[in-house]
Order: structure tokens, then C-alpha cells, then sequence
């Protein structure tokens, strides 16, 4: 494709500025050629760092961006309770949207979200960034092709998100039921859940225990939850932000084997035997171990 895709961005804040920095360095098809934040300051912080030249339209309402004619789509990346309101109204006006994640603080506003694209033959789609990790491709294709046998169960335990106070204290939306809707089930751990639902399909059954004990916020910091999936294995799952140093492990235990992954590098073990004796031998002989490179 040749064309290139004029974009809006819409929010400037930590993640709005790391979309421009990708799109202007990464994405040779895009040009940022608007921008729009409600807080002043924010300009003059992107500004600073290089990220905003001459040609980029500046807006302070996301309104006026979108009616300006200037984009063919809009990147959301305000605090997540705005995201349904913005790309609705950039769907009715014809827009592309890359929605941030979580699109929506609530299930009725996603589904509205989605409702409303579903008109348009727009293109629509959230940032679920890990899906583009080399390792996550890998352990995919590896799931895909029945490598592992049938999955017996599954541990995945992510405590790589450290936030400080000064994180949650210096956006006020950050950590507030109103502000976002939740903490770190909806900020940080979605990435996590969505690659369970991604490798593993979705959850039949859910239990968990949230609490907040690490930091001064309303909502949550730390999740642990077991998950029945709909093909009848169990996944337990740990995430929060008040642990240092992190860890982004997966255990995926299989009939014919073992893949452990911590952080981007992942480890089969596997079992010489062949499948149907796997049962009878699995405590008699020794396993194989391979390193896959990814
Ligand atoms: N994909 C990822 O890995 C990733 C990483 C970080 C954040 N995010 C997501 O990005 C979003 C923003 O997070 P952040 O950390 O950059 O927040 P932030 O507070 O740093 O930035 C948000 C910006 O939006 C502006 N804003 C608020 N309401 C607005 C409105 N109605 N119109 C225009 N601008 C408005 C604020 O003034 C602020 O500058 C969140 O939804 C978050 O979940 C995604």
C-alpha cells in the first residue's frame, strides 16, 4: 500500500506521545497530521520532546479534530472512559479508529462501540501489543499446531507492571473508580488476559480475589484468579502492581509436554516417548529438554 493514512492523535499524554514516536519512526504509511488534548501543558511536554512539528494541527477538543477533514483515522488514547464517546463520533464521521485499550470501562459501552463500527466498513482495532511479541507469535503457532498435546492446565503470573504512588498520584483519573472504571484489571492486566484468550479461547467460569494493598488508590493492585476455560482446563492467574523485580511467566503444561516462558524467552520440555505411552512413562524416564528460538 502506497497511500498514506493521515492520523489524528487524540489524547497527548504518556501513551499518546508513544504512539507518535512509533508512527513517526516505525510507520513509513502514516502521517500524524493532528493532535488534540484538553490539557495545555501536554503540547508544550510533546513539544519539548521533539514529537510535534509545524504541519500538526493542534486541537483542544476532539470534536473539532474530527470535523476538521484532516484524518482518515484517529489513534484513542485518552483515559478510557472517554475512548466509546471519541471513536463513536469518529465511526459517524467516517473515521478509522485505533482505540487504546481497555475500549470501554464497561461491557454495554463496549458493546455499543462495537455496535456502532459494526455500520461502517471502517477499520477498527485496540492496542494488544503482546500479540506482536515474537515469543507469544511463537507459543501460538506452537499451540496451534498441537505441539504440547492437550493442555492440562495453565499458571501465568505477571508482576512486571510495578506502578509507584507517584504513577497513580501524578493523573488523577489513574487508580479512581470514576477515573478508570478499575485498576489493574482494566489498565495493565488486560495485555495478560487477553493473551490467555488469545492462545487458550474464552473462559467458561471465573473466580478471583482483587484487593488493593500496595498503594494508596480506590481500585485494585493486585488480582489472583482461577479460570475454567470452555475446553475444561484450569488457568491460575497472578498479577500486580506492587511487586519488584517482576516476573511475566507462563507455565502451559501439555500431555506431550512442558513450555515455560519467562518474559521473551520460552523453553519446551518435552517427552521422548510417544503420546500413548506418555502415561505409563512419564515418571520412569527421563525428559527431553529443547530451547526453541524465537
Ligand atoms: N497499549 C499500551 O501498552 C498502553 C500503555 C499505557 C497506556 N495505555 C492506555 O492509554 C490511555 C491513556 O493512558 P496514559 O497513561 O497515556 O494517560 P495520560 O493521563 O498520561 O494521558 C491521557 C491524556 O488524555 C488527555 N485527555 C483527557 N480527556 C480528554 C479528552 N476528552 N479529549 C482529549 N484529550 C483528553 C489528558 O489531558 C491527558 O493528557 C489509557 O486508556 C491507557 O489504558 C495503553
Amino acid at each position: 500500500m502506497n497511500e498514506r493514512v493521515q492520523v489524528g492523535i487524540i489524547g497527548l499524554g504518556t501513551m499518546g506521545q508513544g504512539h507518535i514516536k512509533t508512527l513517526l519512526n516505525d510507520v513509513p504509511n502514516c502521517e500524524v497530521v493532528a493532535v488534540c488534548d484538553t490539557d495545555e501543558k501536554r503540547f508544550k511536554e510533546a513539544e519539548g520532546k521533539g514529537l510535534l512539528s509545524e504541519k500538526m494541527q493542534r486541537f483542544s477538543s476532539y470534536g473539532k479534530l474530527i470535523d476538521s477533514d484532516l484524518c482518515k483515522a484517529v489513534v484513542v488514547v485518552t483515559p478510557h472512559p472517554f475512548h466509546p464517546e471519541i471513536s463513536i463520533y469518529a465511526f459517524r464521521k467516517g473515521l478509522h479508529v485505533l482505540s487504546d485499550k481497555p475500549i470501554a470501562i464497561t461491557v454495554s459501552a463496549a458493546d455499543e462501540m462495537i455496535r456502532e463500527w459494526k455500520k461502517t466498513s471502517l477499520k477498527f482495532s485496540t492496542m494488544y501489543s503482546m500479540r506482536t511479541t515474537s515469543v507469544n507469535i511463537a507459543i501460538k503457532d506452537f499451540l496451534l499446531q498441537g505441539k504440547l498435546g492437550d493442555i492440562r492446565r495453565v499458571d501465568m503470573v505477571c508482576t512486571k507492571w510495578l506502578r509507584t504512588q507517584r504513577y497513580y498520584d501524578e493523573q488523577t483519573w489513574r487508580g479512581t473508580w470514576k477515573g478508570e472504571g478499575a485498576g489493574l484489571l482494566l489498565n495493565q492486566a488486560p495485555h495478560n488476559l487477553d493473551l490467555l484468550y488469545w492462545w487458550f479461547g474464552p473462559a467458561e467460569a471465573v473466580s478471583a480475589e482483587v484487593s488493593k494493598r500496595f498503594h494508596n488508590i480506590e481500585t485494585e493492585d493486585e488480582v489472583t484468579a482461577n479460570i475454567r476455560t470452555r475446553s475444561g482446563f484450569p488457568i491460575r492467574f497472578y498479577s500486580t502492581t506492587g511487586e519488584a523485580p517482576g516476573f511475566d511467566r507462563v507455565e502451559i503444561v501439555g500431555s506431550k509436554g512442558t513450555l515455560i516462558r519467562d518474559g521473551r524467552m520460552a523453553k519446551v520440555f518435552t517427552f521422548l516417548e510417544l503420546e500413548e505411552e506418555i502415561e505409563k512413562t512419564i515418571y520412569e524416564n527421563e525428559n527431553t529438554m529443547l530451547d526453541v528460538a524465537f
